[in-house]
């Protein structure tokens, strides 16, 4: 019986060892892509309605923050929205954002790196993170989406092998000037 006990704890033992292992080595794969800093509201208006945003559209915010793209898009235009982030605290906050703005039926949060996250559901991409965050992401965007999608950026360009589809260049309510990208993906 001692031994049958003394076997369990030491396999129970060896599979938690495991298994902090293998989240040690995930976590230390996830890259950072940026670092948390807010879309301004005014600013995320624009780059639902430069995208053409509608019903029928779902809105994936790939470093999706506190949620407010997808929960704005939700409750504008009544589409889906979907926010990915690896930040647990602003997944949590996006979840409670979108239960305050009533759309929680419309719009999902995921604790995910947005370098491996599903996009096959997006129709609409938003991006605010670095140049070097869009290149990495760029192969799959234009491998996985669907022919139609379009790909909004906050800031940030692709580099010069994918130009830009659409620009729009302003000054936000609070003074900053802004540059917005839109790239249409073609069939
Ligand atoms: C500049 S903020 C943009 C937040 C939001 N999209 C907005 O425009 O208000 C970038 C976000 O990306 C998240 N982020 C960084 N690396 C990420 C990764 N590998 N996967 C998912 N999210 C990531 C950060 O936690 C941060 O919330």
């Amino acid at each position: 019986m001692v031994r049958v006990n003394a076997l369990f704890v030491y396999h129970f033992g060896m599979i938690r060892s495991v298994a902090f292992l293998i989240a040690v080595i995930l976590l230390s794969q996830t890259q950072s892509l940026a670092p948390y800093l807010p879309t301004p509201d005014d600013v995320v208006d624009r780059m639902l309605t430069l995208a053409k945003v509608q019903r029928g559209d779902t809105v994936l915010d790939l470093g999706c923050g506190d949620g407010r793209i997808p929960i704005r898009a939700a409750q504008k235009f009544g589409a889906r929205g979907i926010g990915v982030d690896i930040d647990p605290k602003l997944i949590e906050t996006a979840r409670a954002n979108a239960k305050s703005a009533g759309v929680e039926k419309l719009v999902e949060f995921r604790l995910e790196d947005a370098m491996t996250t599903d996009l096959s559901k997006a129709s609409v991409v938003t991006l605010y993170l670095l140049s070097s965050s869009n290149a990495k992401l760029r192969p799959r965007l234009q491998a996985e989406l669907q022919p139609g999608s379009r790909v909004v950026s906050h800031a940030f360009s692709m580099g010069p092998d994918w130009p830009a589809d659409g620009l729009a260049r302003f000054v936000s309510a609070r003074g900053d000037e802004i540059t917005l990208y839109l790239w249409k993906i073609s069939g």
